[in-house]
């Protein structure tokens, strides 16, 4: 297994230990929820009690076949602790996510969660936000407006595209993955794109997750929320 592989489980399976019987958790999407979903299906195999709520259909299909069971959001009313990867995040906890597509269900979930941990490789924890494209999930029927209106911003919107289609979010809508011009601050340029008309959410996650657990070479790093 090639080392950012490694952190990444290191990372899932440290977080894992947060993990107790009778909980309601919320599972993230991507290749790092990945190790996650496993541990916690190991967990759930030895008897733990583990109620999911899913993130995407994908992650929803991994945990069933894991042994955990899986709840709809409308089923509960807490989650107790929500585990999830990030794309990028900056030393004061602004984060880009969104890059596995789910931005709109892992926002939905992180909201309903008491506590809300994410876990990366070493990679993810930046200096400053805006290497990785920014996500924006809109309706399709809304999609030339947006993109016309990030496009006058100065950015530079592309859509995302699964083979020669549109890629489909699991609510059925598109993503514009954005470039923005340098020095742009992102939390601003975020508030201004989910207030056009279609723009269904952004991949902007301020200031929601309580700690970060971070895979690296030796071990792992636990940071936690300086504000
Ligand atoms: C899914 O939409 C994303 O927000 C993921 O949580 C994020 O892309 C991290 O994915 P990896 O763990 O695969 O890097």
């Amino acid at each position: 297994m090639e080392e950012k592989e490694k952190q990444k489980q290191r990372a899932a399976e440290a977080a894992a230990r947060h993990l107790q019987d009778d909980m309601t958790i919320g599972l993230g999407t991507g290749s790092t929820a990945y190790y996650l979903i496993l541990e916690a299906g190991r967990m759930a195999k030895a008897g733990m009690r583990l109620k999911a709520v899913t993130t995407s259909k994908a992650t929803e299909e991994l945990a069933r076949s894991h042994h955990i069971s899986v709840i709809l959001p409308e089923e509960t009313d807490c989650v107790d602790l929500a585990i999830d990867g990030v794309d990028e995040i900056d030393r004061e906890f602004r984060a880009v996510k969104g890059g596995g597509g789910a931005l709109l269900r892992e926002k939905i979930v992180a909201s309903k969660a008491k506590e809300v941990i994410w876990i990366m490789d070493e990679s993810k924890l930046v200096e400053r936000l805006g290497a990785f494209p920014f996500p924006v999930e809109a309706v399709p029927f809304g999609m030339p407006f947006v993109k016309q209106k990030i496009t006058d911003m100065g950015a530079v919107p592309v859509l995302r595209m699964r083979e020669d289609r549109p890629y489909l979010t699991d609510s059925g809508n598109y993503i514009l993955d954005i470039k923005f011009l340098q020095d742009t601050d992102i939390s601003l340029a975020a508030e201004r794109i989910h207030n056009m008309p279609g723009v269904v959410e952004t991949g902007s996650f301020r200031q929601m997750c309580s700690r970060i657990v971070v895979g690296t070479e030796s071990g792992v790093k636990v940071m936690e929320n300086p504000i």
